[in-house]
Protein backbone atom coordinates (compact mmCIF):
# COMPACT_ATOMS: atom_id res chain seq x y z
CA UNK A 1 0.00 0.00 0.00
CA UNK A 2 2.44 2.23 0.38
CA UNK A 3 5.97 1.64 -1.17
CA UNK A 4 9.25 3.42 -1.92
CA UNK A 5 7.00 6.13 -4.03
CA UNK A 6 5.16 7.18 -0.46
CA UNK A 7 8.78 7.50 1.16
CA UNK A 8 10.16 9.05 -1.42
CA UNK A 9 7.60 11.79 -0.89
CA UNK A 10 7.87 11.71 2.89
CA UNK A 11 11.96 12.82 2.56
CA UNK A 12 11.27 15.27 -0.40
CA UNK A 13 8.91 17.12 1.69
CA UNK A 14 10.88 17.16 4.62
CA UNK A 15 13.95 18.38 2.65
CA UNK A 16 12.25 21.47 1.56
CA UNK A 17 12.82 22.70 5.12
CA UNK A 18 14.07 26.23 5.42
CA UNK A 19 17.49 25.83 7.19
CA UNK A 20 19.38 22.78 5.69
CA UNK A 21 21.49 22.46 9.50
CA UNK A 22 18.03 21.74 10.63
CA UNK A 23 16.61 19.41 8.33
CA UNK A 24 14.19 17.22 10.37
CA UNK A 25 14.15 13.31 10.02
CA UNK A 26 11.43 12.17 7.70
CA UNK A 27 7.88 11.14 9.80
CA UNK A 28 7.19 8.04 8.39
CA UNK A 29 4.15 5.32 9.86
CA UNK A 30 4.80 2.52 10.22
CA UNK A 31 3.30 0.49 7.48
CA UNK A 32 5.25 3.16 5.31
CA UNK A 33 8.61 1.88 7.23
CA UNK A 34 7.74 -1.68 7.04
CA UNK A 35 6.93 -1.63 2.83
CA UNK A 36 10.14 0.60 2.12
CA UNK A 37 13.05 -1.33 0.28
CA UNK A 38 16.21 1.21 0.88
CA UNK A 39 16.26 4.70 2.75
CA UNK A 40 19.00 7.19 2.23
CA UNK A 41 18.70 9.83 5.43
CA UNK A 42 17.24 9.61 9.08
CA UNK A 43 13.59 9.12 9.47
CA UNK A 44 11.48 9.19 12.65
CA UNK A 45 8.64 6.48 13.97
CA UNK A 46 6.57 7.67 16.14
CA UNK A 47 4.00 5.00 18.19
CA UNK A 48 3.61 2.39 21.46
CA UNK A 49 6.08 0.13 22.56
CA UNK A 50 4.97 -3.50 21.87
CA UNK A 51 8.37 -5.23 23.23
CA UNK A 52 11.33 -4.30 24.83
CA UNK A 53 14.45 -6.88 24.58
CA UNK A 54 17.79 -6.19 25.97
CA UNK A 55 20.79 -8.38 24.99
CA UNK A 56 24.36 -7.22 26.23
CA UNK A 57 25.08 -5.89 22.89
CA UNK A 58 22.23 -4.20 21.28
CA UNK A 59 18.48 -3.92 22.72
CA UNK A 60 15.62 -4.59 20.83
CA UNK A 61 12.28 -2.68 19.97
CA UNK A 62 8.73 -3.43 18.00
CA UNK A 63 6.88 0.03 17.53
CA UNK A 64 3.22 -0.03 16.70
CA UNK A 65 1.51 2.94 15.55
CA UNK A 66 -1.81 1.28 14.76
CA UNK A 67 -1.19 1.57 11.02
CA UNK A 68 -0.49 -2.05 10.63
CA UNK A 69 -0.70 -5.53 12.43
CA UNK A 70 3.25 -5.97 12.09
CA UNK A 71 5.17 -3.80 14.54
CA UNK A 72 8.64 -2.19 13.30
CA UNK A 73 11.51 -3.80 14.81
CA UNK A 74 14.19 -0.87 16.13
CA UNK A 75 17.63 -2.24 16.83
CA UNK A 76 19.58 -0.16 19.24
CA UNK A 77 22.97 0.23 21.30
CA UNK A 78 21.91 -0.82 24.91
CA UNK A 79 23.06 2.55 26.13
CA UNK A 80 19.92 3.82 24.91
CA UNK A 81 18.04 2.13 26.99
CA UNK A 82 15.69 4.17 29.67
CA UNK A 83 14.00 3.14 33.16
CA UNK A 84 10.84 4.91 31.14
CA UNK A 85 11.13 2.53 27.88
CA UNK A 86 8.75 -0.14 28.90
CA UNK A 87 5.99 -2.23 26.76
CA UNK A 88 2.57 0.40 26.80
CA UNK A 89 5.25 3.25 26.71
CA UNK A 90 4.88 6.44 23.74
CA UNK A 91 8.40 6.99 22.07
CA UNK A 92 9.37 8.76 19.16
CA UNK A 93 12.57 6.83 17.85
CA UNK A 94 14.96 8.19 15.05
CA UNK A 95 17.58 6.52 12.59
CA UNK A 96 18.18 4.83 9.80
CA UNK A 97 15.89 2.31 8.27
CA UNK A 98 18.65 -0.79 6.93
CA UNK A 99 18.03 -4.07 5.72
CA UNK A 100 16.87 -6.51 8.23
CA UNK A 101 19.18 -9.58 8.61
CA UNK A 102 15.88 -10.92 10.31
CA UNK A 103 13.95 -13.37 7.90
CA UNK A 104 10.97 -12.29 8.66
CA UNK A 105 10.74 -8.27 7.73
CA UNK A 106 12.57 -6.11 4.51
CA UNK A 107 13.68 -3.95 7.23
CA UNK A 108 14.97 -2.47 10.47
CA UNK A 109 15.44 0.76 12.09
CA UNK A 110 18.46 1.23 13.25
CA UNK A 111 18.11 3.62 16.14
CA UNK A 112 20.44 6.47 17.36
CA UNK A 113 18.09 8.27 19.05
CA UNK A 114 14.95 6.93 21.21
CA UNK A 115 12.70 9.83 23.14
CA UNK A 116 10.53 8.26 25.56
CA UNK A 117 7.37 10.67 25.20
CA UNK A 118 5.17 8.98 27.61
CA UNK A 119 5.95 6.27 29.87
CA UNK A 120 3.62 3.41 30.97
CA UNK A 121 2.75 1.76 33.90
CA UNK A 122 3.57 -1.40 32.84
CA UNK A 123 2.12 -3.04 36.73
CA UNK A 124 -1.18 -1.51 36.52
CA UNK A 125 -1.33 -1.54 32.73
CA UNK A 126 -4.05 -4.38 32.16
CA UNK A 127 -2.29 -5.65 29.14
CA UNK A 128 1.05 -7.57 28.94
CA UNK A 129 3.37 -8.56 26.09
CA UNK A 130 2.90 -11.38 23.90
CA UNK A 131 -0.46 -12.41 25.90
CA UNK A 132 -3.26 -12.61 23.79
CA UNK A 133 -6.60 -12.26 26.52
CA UNK A 134 -9.88 -13.77 26.19
CA UNK A 135 -12.06 -10.82 24.31
CA UNK A 136 -14.43 -10.72 27.42
CA UNK A 137 -11.15 -9.65 29.27
CA UNK A 138 -10.52 -6.63 26.40
CA UNK A 139 -13.82 -5.41 27.02
CA UNK A 140 -14.15 -4.32 30.89
CA UNK A 141 -11.25 -1.66 29.26
CA UNK A 142 -12.90 0.20 26.25
CA UNK A 143 -10.26 2.99 26.54
CA UNK A 144 -7.27 0.68 26.33
CA UNK A 145 -8.05 -2.36 24.13
CA UNK A 146 -7.66 -0.34 20.93
CA UNK A 147 -3.79 -0.82 21.92
CA UNK A 148 -4.04 -4.92 21.66
CA UNK A 149 -3.64 -6.97 18.25
CA UNK A 150 -7.08 -8.18 17.50
CA UNK A 151 -8.88 -4.55 18.54
CA UNK A 152 -6.53 -2.96 16.49
CA UNK A 153 -6.85 -5.45 13.71
CA UNK A 154 -10.82 -5.33 13.91
CA UNK A 155 -10.89 -1.29 13.88
CA UNK A 156 -8.70 -1.07 10.88
CA UNK A 157 -11.02 -3.75 9.24
CA UNK A 158 -14.18 -1.47 10.30
CA UNK A 159 -12.52 1.37 8.56
CA UNK A 160 -11.82 -0.68 5.45
CA UNK A 161 -15.27 -2.00 5.36
CA UNK A 162 -16.51 1.44 5.52
CA UNK A 163 -14.52 3.04 3.02
CA UNK A 164 -15.79 -0.15 0.83
CA UNK A 165 -19.64 0.35 1.23
CA UNK A 166 -19.19 3.67 0.36
CA UNK A 167 -17.09 3.35 -2.58
CA UNK A 168 -19.69 0.44 -3.59
CA UNK A 169 -22.87 2.31 -3.64
CA UNK A 170 -20.97 5.30 -5.06
CA UNK A 171 -19.56 3.14 -8.37
CA UNK A 172 -23.49 1.95 -8.83
CA UNK A 173 -24.99 5.30 -9.16
CA UNK A 174 -26.16 5.90 -5.68
CA UNK A 175 -26.23 8.94 -3.55
CA UNK A 176 -25.28 9.38 0.30
CA UNK A 177 -27.90 11.55 2.11
CA UNK A 178 -27.50 11.71 5.85
CA UNK A 179 -30.82 10.77 7.75
CA UNK A 180 -31.33 12.54 11.06
CA UNK A 181 -30.40 10.67 14.25
CA UNK A 182 -33.12 13.20 15.64
CA UNK A 183 -36.44 11.92 15.02
CA UNK A 184 -40.55 12.40 15.62
CA UNK A 185 -41.02 8.79 13.70
CA UNK A 186 -40.86 5.36 15.05
CA UNK A 187 -40.15 3.06 11.02
CA UNK A 188 -40.59 -0.28 12.43
CA UNK A 189 -43.53 0.69 14.76
CA UNK A 190 -42.11 -1.77 17.23
CA UNK A 191 -41.90 0.89 20.40
CA UNK A 192 -37.89 -0.01 20.88
CA UNK A 193 -37.21 3.81 21.13
CA UNK A 194 -35.29 6.30 23.15
CA UNK A 195 -36.76 9.51 24.17
CA UNK A 196 -34.66 12.42 23.39
CA UNK A 197 -35.45 15.35 26.35
CA UNK A 198 -33.41 18.12 27.67
CA UNK A 199 -31.45 17.67 30.20
CA UNK A 200 -33.49 21.41 31.59
CA UNK A 201 -34.92 19.93 35.13
CA UNK A 202 -37.32 23.12 35.56
CA UNK A 203 -39.94 23.68 33.30
CA UNK A 204 -41.10 27.32 32.81
CA UNK A 205 -45.04 27.57 33.54
CA UNK A 206 -46.92 27.68 29.95
CA UNK A 207 -43.89 26.05 27.96
CA UNK A 208 -44.44 23.31 25.74
CA UNK A 209 -43.17 20.25 27.46
CA UNK A 210 -41.42 19.14 24.06
CA UNK A 211 -38.00 20.81 23.20
CA UNK A 212 -39.27 19.95 19.26
CA UNK A 213 -43.11 20.10 19.97
CA UNK A 214 -43.36 16.99 19.91
CA UNK A 215 -42.06 13.98 20.86
CA UNK A 216 -38.87 13.30 19.57
CA UNK A 217 -36.75 9.66 19.60
CA UNK A 218 -33.04 8.76 18.35
CA UNK A 219 -33.62 6.67 15.01
CA UNK A 220 -34.44 2.86 14.54
CA UNK A 221 -33.91 3.23 11.07
CA UNK A 222 -33.30 6.03 8.37
CA UNK A 223 -35.52 3.98 5.97
CA UNK A 224 -38.53 6.53 5.53
CA UNK A 225 -35.88 9.63 5.00
CA UNK A 226 -34.65 7.67 2.83
CA UNK A 227 -37.79 6.90 1.08
CA UNK A 228 -38.28 10.47 0.65
CA UNK A 229 -35.10 11.02 -0.98
CA UNK A 230 -35.30 8.16 -3.12
CA UNK A 231 -38.60 10.15 -4.90
CA UNK A 232 -36.19 12.47 -6.20
CA UNK A 233 -32.57 10.89 -6.35
CA UNK A 234 -33.58 7.15 -7.68
CA UNK A 235 -30.97 5.33 -5.71
CA UNK A 236 -29.79 6.43 -2.06
CA UNK A 237 -28.03 5.24 0.74
CA UNK A 238 -27.23 6.21 4.47
CA UNK A 239 -24.76 4.85 6.82
CA UNK A 240 -24.98 5.73 9.96
CA UNK A 241 -25.64 5.52 13.92
CA UNK A 242 -28.76 3.36 14.58
CA UNK A 243 -30.63 3.37 18.37
CA UNK A 244 -33.05 0.26 19.81
CA UNK A 245 -34.01 -0.15 23.29
CA UNK A 246 -34.32 -3.09 23.02
CA UNK A 247 -33.97 -5.58 26.63
CA UNK A 248 -31.26 -7.93 24.98
CA UNK A 249 -28.15 -9.29 26.25
CA UNK A 250 -27.59 -11.09 23.51
CA UNK A 251 -24.79 -11.42 21.07
CA UNK A 252 -26.20 -10.00 17.90
CA UNK A 253 -28.18 -7.30 19.85
CA UNK A 254 -26.69 -3.47 20.76
CA UNK A 255 -28.93 -0.51 21.81
CA UNK A 256 -26.34 1.49 19.35
CA UNK A 257 -25.14 0.16 15.97
CA UNK A 258 -24.15 1.02 12.72
CA UNK A 259 -26.90 0.42 9.89
CA UNK A 260 -26.08 0.63 6.07
CA UNK A 261 -29.72 1.02 4.25
CA UNK A 262 -30.46 1.74 0.65
CA UNK A 263 -33.25 2.37 -1.36
CA UNK A 264 -34.11 2.28 -4.89
CA UNK A 265 -37.00 3.57 -6.87
CA UNK A 266 -38.80 2.05 -10.19
CA UNK A 267 -37.80 -1.65 -8.55
CA UNK A 268 -39.72 -4.42 -10.67
CA UNK A 269 -39.77 -6.87 -8.32
CA UNK A 270 -38.18 -8.36 -4.35
CA UNK A 271 -35.43 -9.73 -6.76
CA UNK A 272 -34.16 -6.02 -7.53
CA UNK A 273 -33.23 -5.89 -3.83
CA UNK A 274 -32.11 -9.32 -3.14
CA UNK A 275 -29.59 -8.18 -5.96
CA UNK A 276 -28.09 -5.41 -4.84
CA UNK A 277 -27.93 -7.39 -0.87
CA UNK A 278 -25.64 -9.80 -2.80
CA UNK A 279 -23.84 -7.56 -4.94
CA UNK A 280 -22.38 -5.48 -1.60
CA UNK A 281 -21.89 -8.47 0.73
CA UNK A 282 -19.60 -10.07 -2.01
CA UNK A 283 -18.26 -6.95 -3.35
CA UNK A 284 -17.41 -5.32 0.25
CA UNK A 285 -15.88 -8.32 1.75
CA UNK A 286 -13.62 -9.06 -1.39
CA UNK A 287 -12.48 -5.45 -0.81
CA UNK A 288 -11.65 -6.14 2.86
CA UNK A 289 -9.87 -9.35 1.99
CA UNK A 290 -7.85 -7.77 -0.54
CA UNK A 291 -7.28 -4.76 1.76
CA UNK A 292 -6.44 -5.95 4.95
CA UNK A 293 -5.36 -9.82 4.37
CA UNK A 294 -3.06 -9.76 7.97
CA UNK A 295 -5.71 -7.85 9.92
CA UNK A 296 -8.62 -10.84 8.95
CA UNK A 297 -5.84 -13.65 8.80
CA UNK A 298 -5.48 -12.70 12.94
CA UNK A 299 -9.11 -13.18 13.61
CA UNK A 300 -9.16 -16.14 10.77
CA UNK A 301 -6.35 -17.89 12.74
CA UNK A 302 -6.83 -16.83 16.39
CA UNK A 303 -10.78 -16.37 16.79
CA UNK A 304 -12.34 -18.25 14.50
CA UNK A 305 -11.18 -20.92 12.70
CA UNK A 306 -13.67 -22.21 10.52
CA UNK A 307 -14.89 -19.12 9.29
CA UNK A 308 -11.63 -18.44 6.65
CA UNK A 309 -13.41 -21.66 4.94
CA UNK A 310 -17.16 -20.42 5.62
CA UNK A 311 -16.59 -17.35 4.51
CA UNK A 312 -14.92 -18.51 0.69
CA UNK A 313 -18.04 -20.84 0.68
CA UNK A 314 -20.31 -17.33 0.74
CA UNK A 315 -18.59 -15.83 -1.41
CA UNK A 316 -18.27 -18.42 -4.17
CA UNK A 317 -21.61 -20.01 -3.98
CA UNK A 318 -25.30 -17.99 -5.30
CA UNK A 319 -27.05 -17.29 -2.19
CA UNK A 320 -30.00 -19.48 -1.94
CA UNK A 321 -33.90 -17.75 -1.87
CA UNK A 322 -37.06 -19.54 0.06
CA UNK A 323 -39.93 -18.52 0.92
CA UNK A 324 -40.95 -17.99 4.41
CA UNK A 325 -44.14 -20.57 3.56
CA UNK A 326 -41.67 -22.98 2.31
CA UNK A 327 -39.16 -22.64 5.61
CA UNK A 328 -41.73 -23.40 7.85
CA UNK A 329 -42.28 -26.49 6.26
CA UNK A 330 -38.62 -27.36 6.24
CA UNK A 331 -38.66 -26.64 9.95
CA UNK A 332 -41.77 -28.87 10.57
CA UNK A 333 -40.04 -31.43 8.67
CA UNK A 334 -36.64 -30.63 10.80
CA UNK A 335 -35.27 -34.11 12.45
CA UNK A 336 -34.70 -31.43 15.42
CA UNK A 337 -36.97 -30.06 17.96
CA UNK A 338 -36.91 -26.69 18.71
CA UNK A 339 -37.36 -24.37 21.43
CA UNK A 340 -40.14 -22.36 20.02
CA UNK A 341 -42.64 -24.68 17.86
CA UNK A 342 -41.99 -23.78 13.93
CA UNK A 343 -45.31 -22.06 12.77
CA UNK A 344 -46.85 -19.86 9.73
CA UNK A 345 -47.23 -16.86 11.46
CA UNK A 346 -44.77 -16.72 13.93
CA UNK A 347 -41.30 -14.79 13.75
CA UNK A 348 -38.54 -17.21 13.01
CA UNK A 349 -36.06 -17.30 15.92
CA UNK A 350 -32.70 -17.71 15.90
CA UNK A 351 -32.56 -21.44 16.08
CA UNK A 352 -35.06 -21.64 13.07
CA UNK A 353 -32.47 -19.18 10.89
CA UNK A 354 -29.65 -21.65 11.95
CA UNK A 355 -31.22 -24.65 10.72
CA UNK A 356 -32.18 -23.07 7.62
CA UNK A 357 -28.69 -22.01 6.71
CA UNK A 358 -27.67 -24.95 7.67
CA UNK A 359 -30.17 -26.82 5.79
CA UNK A 360 -29.24 -24.64 2.43
CA UNK A 361 -25.45 -25.91 2.58
CA UNK A 362 -24.25 -23.30 5.01
CA UNK A 363 -24.68 -20.27 2.40
CA UNK A 364 -26.48 -17.61 3.20
CA UNK A 365 -30.41 -17.73 2.82
CA UNK A 366 -32.56 -14.98 1.62
CA UNK A 367 -36.18 -15.71 3.00
CA UNK A 368 -39.27 -13.98 1.50
CA UNK A 369 -42.48 -13.27 1.57
CA UNK A 370 -43.16 -13.41 5.10
CA UNK A 371 -47.09 -12.95 7.11
CA UNK A 372 -48.55 -9.43 6.60
CA UNK A 373 -49.23 -9.42 10.36
CA UNK A 374 -45.42 -10.13 11.26
CA UNK A 375 -43.82 -7.09 9.51
CA UNK A 376 -44.39 -3.61 9.93
CA UNK A 377 -47.49 -1.09 8.04
CA UNK A 378 -44.67 -0.24 4.87
CA UNK A 379 -44.30 -3.58 3.39
CA UNK A 380 -46.06 -3.94 -0.28
CA UNK A 381 -49.06 -6.34 0.18
CA UNK A 382 -48.28 -9.30 -2.33
CA UNK A 383 -52.48 -9.89 -2.76
CA UNK A 384 -51.64 -13.34 -2.39
CA UNK A 385 -54.94 -13.60 -0.35
CA UNK A 386 -56.44 -11.34 2.33
CA UNK A 387 -53.22 -9.53 3.86
CA UNK A 388 -51.90 -13.13 3.86
CA UNK A 389 -47.92 -12.03 2.77
CA UNK A 390 -46.10 -9.08 2.10
CA UNK A 391 -42.90 -8.78 -0.38
CA UNK A 392 -40.48 -8.55 2.52
CA UNK A 393 -36.79 -10.47 2.57
CA UNK A 394 -34.75 -10.98 5.46
CA UNK A 395 -30.99 -12.50 4.77
CA UNK A 396 -29.66 -15.23 7.03
CA UNK A 397 -25.79 -15.68 7.01
CA UNK A 398 -24.26 -18.45 8.61
CA UNK A 399 -22.99 -17.83 12.30
CA UNK A 400 -24.48 -14.62 12.79
CA UNK A 401 -28.58 -15.47 11.40
CA UNK A 402 -30.26 -12.32 10.25
CA UNK A 403 -27.82 -9.86 8.62
CA UNK A 404 -30.29 -7.46 6.28
CA UNK A 405 -33.78 -6.88 6.61
CA UNK A 406 -35.70 -5.22 3.42
CA UNK A 407 -38.69 -5.24 1.49
CA UNK A 408 -40.63 -3.57 -1.40
CA UNK A 409 -42.55 -0.45 0.06
CA UNK A 410 -46.14 -0.14 -0.55
CA UNK A 411 -46.66 2.45 -3.27
CA UNK A 412 -49.98 2.44 -3.74
CA UNK A 413 -51.87 5.11 -2.38
CA UNK A 414 -54.90 3.31 -0.77
CA UNK A 415 -53.30 -0.02 0.22
CA UNK A 416 -51.22 2.22 2.80
CA UNK A 417 -53.86 4.85 3.84
CA UNK A 418 -56.18 1.56 4.82
CA UNK A 419 -53.32 0.04 6.77
CA UNK A 420 -52.14 3.23 8.43
CA UNK A 421 -55.96 3.93 9.36
CA UNK A 422 -56.27 0.88 10.85
CA UNK A 423 -53.20 1.90 12.86
CA UNK A 424 -54.27 4.89 14.01
CA UNK A 425 -51.45 6.59 12.32
CA UNK A 426 -52.98 8.16 9.09
CA UNK A 427 -52.85 11.45 10.54
CA UNK A 428 -48.70 11.09 11.73
CA UNK A 429 -48.08 9.74 8.24
CA UNK A 430 -49.88 12.54 6.33
CA UNK A 431 -46.33 13.08 4.74
CA UNK A 432 -45.92 9.59 3.84
CA UNK A 433 -48.99 9.44 2.30
CA UNK A 434 -47.98 12.34 0.04
CA UNK A 435 -45.08 10.40 -1.07
CA UNK A 436 -47.68 8.05 -2.83
CA UNK A 437 -49.71 11.24 -3.77
CA UNK A 438 -47.09 13.16 -5.71
CA UNK A 439 -45.37 11.16 -8.22
CA UNK A 440 -45.33 7.57 -6.58
CA UNK A 441 -42.98 4.91 -8.12
CA UNK A 442 -42.35 1.48 -6.91
CA UNK A 443 -39.33 1.22 -4.98
CA UNK A 444 -38.08 -0.64 -2.08
CA UNK A 445 -34.64 -1.26 -0.25
CA UNK A 446 -33.09 -2.78 3.17
CA UNK A 447 -30.76 -2.40 5.97
CA UNK A 448 -27.84 -4.23 6.71
CA UNK A 449 -26.34 -4.29 10.32
CA UNK A 450 -22.98 -3.27 10.04
CA UNK A 451 -21.38 -4.66 13.47
CA UNK A 452 -23.48 -8.26 12.17
CA UNK A 453 -21.55 -7.88 8.93
CA UNK A 454 -18.30 -7.94 10.58
CA UNK A 455 -19.07 -10.44 12.85
CA UNK A 456 -20.19 -12.60 10.49
CA UNK A 457 -17.09 -12.46 8.08
CA UNK A 458 -14.53 -12.60 10.76
CA UNK A 459 -16.49 -15.24 12.61
CA UNK A 460 -16.51 -12.96 16.15
CA UNK A 461 -19.23 -14.90 18.47
CA UNK A 462 -20.14 -11.45 20.58
CA UNK A 463 -21.42 -8.40 18.58
CA UNK A 464 -19.68 -6.48 21.60
CA UNK A 465 -16.07 -7.02 20.38
CA UNK A 466 -17.22 -5.93 16.60
CA UNK A 467 -17.66 -2.13 17.71
CA UNK A 468 -15.27 0.51 19.59
CA UNK A 469 -17.45 1.25 22.81
CA UNK A 470 -20.41 -1.20 22.75
CA UNK A 471 -23.80 0.18 24.24
CA UNK A 472 -26.34 -2.37 25.81
CA UNK A 473 -28.74 -2.85 28.75
CA UNK A 474 -27.23 -1.37 31.58
CA UNK A 475 -23.53 -0.47 30.26
CA UNK A 476 -22.55 2.43 28.66
CA UNK A 477 -18.95 2.62 29.31
CA UNK A 478 -17.07 6.08 28.68
O1 LIG B 1 -34.51 -5.73 10.05
P1 LIG B 1 -34.40 -4.32 10.50
O2 LIG B 1 -35.15 -3.94 11.72
O3 LIG B 1 -34.84 -3.45 9.25
C1 LIG B 1 -35.04 -2.10 9.26
O4 LIG B 1 -34.82 -1.35 10.17
C2 LIG B 1 -35.45 -1.57 7.91
N1 LIG B 1 -36.20 -0.32 8.13
C3 LIG B 1 -34.22 -1.35 7.08
C4 LIG B 1 -34.55 -0.86 5.70
O5 LIG B 1 -35.29 -1.52 4.99
N2 LIG B 1 -34.02 0.27 5.32
O6 LIG B 1 -32.86 -3.95 10.73
C5 LIG B 1 -31.91 -4.13 9.70
C6 LIG B 1 -30.70 -4.86 10.22
C7 LIG B 1 -31.00 -6.24 10.81
O7 LIG B 1 -31.13 -7.22 9.83
C8 LIG B 1 -29.77 -6.45 11.70
O8 LIG B 1 -28.66 -6.89 10.94
C9 LIG B 1 -29.48 -5.05 12.18
O9 LIG B 1 -30.11 -4.14 11.30
N3 LIG B 1 -29.99 -4.85 13.56
C10 LIG B 1 -29.23 -4.80 14.65
N4 LIG B 1 -27.90 -4.91 14.81
C11 LIG B 1 -27.40 -4.80 16.07
N5 LIG B 1 -28.18 -4.58 17.15
C12 LIG B 1 -29.52 -4.46 17.05
N6 LIG B 1 -30.25 -4.21 18.13
C13 LIG B 1 -30.10 -4.57 15.75
N7 LIG B 1 -31.36 -4.49 15.26
C14 LIG B 1 -31.26 -4.66 13.94
MG1 LIG C 1 -35.37 -7.48 10.76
Amino acid sequence: MFGARCLLLALRRCSSAPCPKHKQAARLRVCEALEAQEVAGDIKVQGWVRSVRSQKQVLFLHINDGSSLESLQVVADPTLEHRDLTFGSAVEVQGKLVKSLHRMQNVELKAENIRVVGPCDTLMFPFKPRERQPLEYSRQFPHLRCRTNTLSSLLRVRSEATAAIHSFFKDNGYVHVHTPIITSNDCEGAGELFHVRTSNKVQEPGENSHFFNVPAFLTVSGQLHLEVMAGAFTQVFTFGPTFRAENSQSRRHLAEFYMVEAEMSFTESLQDIIQVMEDLFKTVTSIVLSKCPQDVELFHKYISPAQKGRLEQMLKNKFVTIPYTEAVEILKRAPQTFTFQPKWGRDLQTEHEKYLVKHCGEVPVFVVNYPYDLKPFYMRDNEDGPQHTVAAVDLLVPGTGELCGGSLREERLHFLQSRLERLGLADAYQWYLDLRQFGSAPHGGFGMGFERYLQCILGVDNIKDVIPFPRFPHSCLL
